[in-house]
């Protein structure tokens, strides 16, 4: 088990780059599973989740080849059609693989995923719009099964946007017959980077990127071979490892037009953000103005960057409310941020948080991905020492994100730690 310990305080000055995306990368590595042949995706983030996708595509018969960011895989004989209960309760876009598994191969059985730490994440949409597609889906022992000779177009709407949902049924509907309309889908860059990357594979899908999908099925897919976008969400949590950390830093491959919301409220907050020489330099104010802020789905203010906003909001003038929109239970970090001594009060789905001058290290718990970047900021300015316990969890979806940091100044370093004991 590892800590990371930060020494708070050090000013941030200097270059980083932008890794590929986990939530790119993933969906892209379980399209290969639509098309018999070489695979190649570039740019592949090194993350536990990449791993576990890469260990899932092998035990469905794929042969996987990782150097540094590229990765080959073969689908020429793919034998098992199930994602197992081991995968999916480690990582829940497993589920991703049950649409290319019914289109290509007829049947899929993948574990249910269960909750997690930020809310109940049903999965009802990913099911009601294989149905539509002519899927007979049952639950049986803690697993979705789904059988189709052969899935038939129709129109899905939504009940709401969902990422992996609309990822989900757009792998499944490239392979289906005749036409399939998407209505209310999600618009996130990483699900049109899917649609772009199927296309390119021979997909014929219109409207990538908006709000409805249209698909005209297929008979068969090449192979795959894109690279993968700059990661959006460890590109603002960058941004903001600049704005807490007094520092002035040149983000390199971040993408300011996939993060309109947060870059708007960044500047609010008077944090001075400018595009130039091939990069995004960001420079913290004297003083943080509060800004409230509230999670929609794509373009609205993503909630994967709530967490760490909110640590930002710790040390603004002011108070500010900080509304969760898209998961139930996803202020987690509240609990850290306060033994930090952050004024945070919890409203249901609404944080009200009230500026302090200033943080001071503690020991504190990570308990998602996102918390734990949360806490990492938050560490980087706390007077004192700080310890993240925990740290699989950044692991999961942030590529080094110490090494990063420690490289723009920070006093971050990992080693190994015992646990806490948590008193029940
Ligand atoms: N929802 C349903 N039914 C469904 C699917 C979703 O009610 O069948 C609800 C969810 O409970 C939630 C909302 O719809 O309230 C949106 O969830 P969505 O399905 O969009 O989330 P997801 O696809 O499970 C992806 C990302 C998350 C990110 C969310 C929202 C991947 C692999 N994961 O999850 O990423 O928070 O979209 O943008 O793409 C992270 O990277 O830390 C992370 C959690």
């Amino acid at each position: 088990m590892q800590k990371i310990v930060i020494r708070g305080g050090c000013k941030l000055d200097g270059e980083v780059e932008v890794s590929g995306a986990k939530n790119a990368a993933l969906p892209l590595l379980i399209a290969s599973i639509l098309a018999r042949g070489e695979h190649e995706i570039g740019n592949v983030p090194d993350l536990v989740d990449v791993a576990t996708t890469c260990k899932l595509l092998e035990g469905l018969g794929a042969e996987v080849e990782r150097s540094r960011s590229r990765v080959r895989i073969s689908t020429r004989a793919l034998s098992r059609h199930e994602a197992p209960y081991d995968l999916v309760k480690t990582m829940r876009a497993s589920v991703l693989c049950l649409g290319p598994l019914v289109a290509r191969y007829g049947r899929a059985r993948v574990s249910l995923p269960g909750g997690c730490a930020i809310g109940a994440r049903p999965v009802d949409q990913h099911l009601m719009g294989l149905e539509k597609l002519g899927a007979r889906v049952s639950l049986a022992h803690g697993y979705v099964e789904a059988r189709a000779r052969q899935l038939r177009g129709a129109t899905i709407v939504f009940d709401l946007p969902t990422v992996t949902g609309t990822e989900n049924l757009l792998m499944a509907s490239v392979l289906a017959k005749g036409e399939t309309v998407l209505e209310n889908a999600a618009r996130e860059p990483e699900v049109l980077q899917l649609a772009e990357a199927l296309c390119a594979m021979g997909a014929r899908i219109e409207g990538a990127g908006t709000k409805t999908l249209r698909i005209q099925g297929v008979d068969e897919l090449g192979p795959l071979d894109c690279s993968v976008i700059p990661d959006r969400i460890e590109a603002g949590t960058l941004m903001i490892a600049a704005a807490i950390g007094k520092g002035r830093v040149c983000i390199r491959g971040a993408v300011l037009g996939h993060l309109t919301a947060l870059v708007g409220k960044l500047r609010e907050a008077g944090v001075e953000i400018a595009e130039r020489d091939g990069g995004v330099w960001v420079r913290s104010p004297q003083r943080l103005r509060a800004v409230d802020v509230a999670t929609q789905p794509h373009p609205g203010f993503p909630t994967d960057m709530q967490a760490q906003f909110m640590a930002l909001m710790c040390l603004a003038d002011g108070t500010s409310v900080i509304a969760e929109r898209i998961f139930e239970n996803r202020f987690m970090h509240a609990l850290g941020l306060r033994r930090m001594g952050a004024q945070i009060k919890q409203d249901g789905g609404r944080a009200i948080v009230r500026g302090v001058d200033k943080l001071s290290g503690a020991p504190v718990m990570a308990t998602d991905l996102r918390a734990s970047a949360s806490l990492v900021l938050a560490g980087l300015v706390a007077e004192g020492t700080t310890e993240v316990h925990r740290v699989y969890h950044l692991d999961r979806g942030y590529q080094r994100l110490d090494a990063k940091l420690r490289s723009l100044g920070a006093d971050i370093h990992r080693s190994r730690a015992r646990p806490p004991v948590t008193v029940r």
